[in-house]
């Protein structure tokens, strides 16, 4: 597809976890900036850099890179404790951040202790019907922005503005927390204090992002837009209520960072070449058997921010083909291909059956989302020895490859064939 720009967009077509994380520490290379757009706290982006772990939660994954620009964009709401922390692990591990490699949007909302206070109170009064959320305060976050009742970083330079902003919200969240949730309120001097004491640490890097990243467009530098979560997990296009609660595809690049939509250049879409999902809701091809528990194990399936077991099941490629429609997906990466080299067969799935009829499009409605049977095809696996040795693609995984591009009329551009920097085939 032609584009208009040199930039890129890297978006999860999935439900989170695709490995997003170690591709835009791959092709950030190639870019001059990166920037992430939306979410906060609850991504948990992986690097692995000769046997050392990096788990960034804010911070993009182009910062282990020299000479390249990493900018937190106005459209993440940003927890200052986790990110202080952040930036002190990559000094200690010998990253240099200076205000020069990091910049953070001024425009950025704060997660504060009240929200992630509502988060957990909140899920559990849902109980089994809750969201499965990383506890992270995301959701009550992003309500506050939208509710016009949010704290945005500028605000905590200007104490008066500050402390009346707050006065006014803890007004009612004071409320809600003692009333609803029989939890402890929170003190204003307290939080004004903690506050304080993180923006010092973060003082130097907050600035206007917008404007410095429409000027490096002008001056034809290269932007790497990176997405969090995945695009099932998109509050308008995922599985609502079970998703996030910003704009996880492609689009959000542009209001998450104040750069022309005309401007974001190609998406490619990362997706596992099997699913993953954390947290609750529907999830058609997860596998309940032994099989799934192998899947598991073997693709060490767990959390990157919280730990958690992930739930594990074939490759969707209805759900994939909604991602790529709305995302505007013009290629993908296939990661974790590794991983099912563990099966004599692996299978993806074609179609849903619902209530004898078989569909090729992804239900909206959960009540039909919740009944659907996959429909599989099967395909031979591959050995672990044929991926990770040689740089040729072994017949059955070409067939597999094959196979799935002409399903989705899209081109998989690499294939990810192990978590280090080289383990990555071009196609
Ligand atoms: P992200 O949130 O999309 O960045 O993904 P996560 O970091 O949460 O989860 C992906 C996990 O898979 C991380 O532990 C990566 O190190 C690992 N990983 C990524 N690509 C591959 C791959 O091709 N093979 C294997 N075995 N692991 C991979
Ligand atoms: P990265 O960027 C996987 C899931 C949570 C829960 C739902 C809502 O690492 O891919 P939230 O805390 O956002 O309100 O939780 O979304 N979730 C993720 N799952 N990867 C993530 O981020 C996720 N961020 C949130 O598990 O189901
Ligand atoms: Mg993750």
């Amino acid at each position: 597809m032609p584009t208009r720009t040199r930039n890129a967009v890297v978006v999860g077509a999935q439900w989170g976890d695709e490995g997003k994380g170690r591709v835009v520490d791959l092709i950030s290379e190639k870019f001059d900036i990166i920037a992430r757009f939306q979410g906060g706290s609850n991504a948990g982006h992986t690097i692995m850099l000769k046997d050392k772990k990096f788990v960034l939660h804010h911070i993009p994954c182009g910062v282990l890179r020299k000479n390249k620009v990493s900018i937190i964009g106005n459209g993440m709401v940003v927890d200052l404790e986790t990110l202080v922390e952040e930036i002190k692990n990559l000094k200690k591990s010998g990253f240099q951040i200076t205000n020069r490699n990091l910049k953070i949007s001024s425009l950025a909302h704060l997660i504060l202790p009240y929200h992630k206070s509502l988060d957990i109170g909140r899920e559990a009064l849902k109980g089994s019907s809750a969201i499965g959320t990383t506890g992270r305060g995301i959701g009550p976050a992003y309500e506050d922005k939208i509710a016009r009742q949010g704290i945005r970083i500028i605000d905590i330079a200007h104490k008066k503005t500050l402390k009346a902003k707050l006065q006014l919200v803890l007004k009612e969240k004071n409320k809600i927390l003692n009333k609803v949730f029989n939890k402890p309120t929170f003190k204003i001097e307290k939080m004004i204090s903690s506050l304080s004491k993180n923006y010092r640490y973060i003082k130097e890097f907050v600035s206007n992002t917008e404007e410095y990243l429409n000027n490096q467009t002008r001056k034809n530098k290269k932007i790497l837009f990176e997405g969090a979560q995945g695009a099932m997990l998109d509050v308008d296009f995922g599985t609502y209520p079970f998703v996030t609660s910003s704009s996880t595809i492609a689009g959000g690049a542009s209001v998450g960072t104040g750069v022309p939509f005309s401007s974001l250049g190609t998406v490619v879409g990362i997706s596992k070449a099997y699913t993953t999902r954390v947290g609750h809701g529907p999830f058609p091809t997860e596998m309940f058997d032994n099989q799934g528990l192998l899947l598991r194990e073997f693709g060490t399936e767990y959390g990157a921010t919280t730990g958690r077991p992930r739930r594990c099941g074939w490759l969707d490629l209805i759900a994939l083909k909604h991602s790529i429609q709305i995302s505007g997906i013009d290629s993908l990466v296939l990661t974790k291909v590794d991983v099912l080299s563990m099966f004599e067969t692996v299978k993806v799935c074609v179609g849903y059956q619902i209530k004898n009829k078989k569909i090729t499009t992804f239900p909206l409605s959960l009540d039909d989302l919740g009944i659907v049977k996959p429909i599989y095809k099967e395909f031979d696996s591959w050995t672990l020895e044929e991926v990770v040795s040689s740089k040729k693609i072994p017949k059955n995984l070409n067939m597999f490859i094959k196979f799935i591009e002409k399903f989705l009329s899209t081109p998989i551009s690499m294939i990810s064939v192990g978590p280090e920097r080289d383990q990555i085939v071009y196609l």
